[in-house]
């Protein structure tokens, strides 16, 4: 057990936990983003409401679920700990060098993740928790869950605030994805371009993707 002590309260152990966390909630991007555009295909939102009602019944991904929402919280937390541990560590040597190679998005790095829990908390509060535990009206047997998303997103402040923070999530991931792969080791002088530049398509890729549904439902009302 005593790896998994050093692994937790180690610089370079925590490190490895936000990037395998951080490589993980990828993976969950990907998925979700895929879902959402379901609410975009010009049904009213039944592809979209049906997609819903089978996440919210089945039992495996309700527990990936809870473990999704567990490592965030774990993330943001030894996220805080690891920014403090550094800005103590000031003027000394880290056991591994921050990267700079993202120069505005590394900076600011604590600044996109406060952001992003700030989100977290809203985006929850404002469709997980109306689709389990809320109020919700019914729709060809289903919850219609694509019906409060679409209220939601015709509110010009909340499209502000979503955007903003795809912003965050954009330089976040971007910085997220070079220091992830550093740490991991899996950085050879010969892919190191190719590394960067993936890392940067596909976080430009997620933040365009998740920004642009809010945009849309906001132009075309659904
Ligand atoms: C702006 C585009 C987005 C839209 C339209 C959207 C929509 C939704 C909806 C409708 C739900 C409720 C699903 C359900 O409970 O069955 C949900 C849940 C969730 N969303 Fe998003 N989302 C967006 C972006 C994001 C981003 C960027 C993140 C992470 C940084 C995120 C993280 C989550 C999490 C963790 C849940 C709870 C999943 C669960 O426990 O089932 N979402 N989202």
């Amino acid at each position: 057990m005593a790896w998994l002590t050093n692994l937790m309260t180690s610089s370079i152990g925590r490190k490895v936990t936000m990037s395998l966390t951080g490589l993980f909630f990828v993976l969950f991007l990907i998925v979700h983003l895929s879902g959402n555009f379901l609410l975009l295909a010009g049904d009213g939102g039944r592809a979209f409401n049906h997609y819903a009602d089978f996440m919210a019944h089945n039992g495996l991904i309700q527990a990936l679920a809870w473990i999704i929402k567990l490592l965030f919280a774990y993330h943001a937390v030894v996220g805080l700990l690891l920014w403090r541990q550094n800005r103590l560590a000031k003027g000394q040597r880290y056991a591994v060098r921050v990267t700079d190679n993202t120069g505005f998005a590394a900076r600011n790095m604590i600044w996109w993740g406060i952001l992003l829990g700030i989100f977290l908390v809203v985006h929850l509060q404002d469709f997980w928790f109306k689709m389990h535990y809320g109020p919700i009206g019914m729709k060809d047997g289903v919850k219609d869950l694509a019906s409060v998303v679409y209220e939601e997103f015709s509110e010009t402040g909340e499209v502000i605030f979503y955007v903003v923070c795809m912003l965050a999530l954009g330089l976040h991931l971007w910085h997220g994805f070079d220091s992830a792969f550093q740490t991991l080791g899996a950085r050879h002088r010969k892919y190191d371009k190719l590394v960067r530049v993936l890392g940067f398509i596909f976080s430009i890729g997620l933040m365009l993707g998740f920004a642009s549904i809010p945009v849309i439902i906001y132009l075309t009302g659904h």
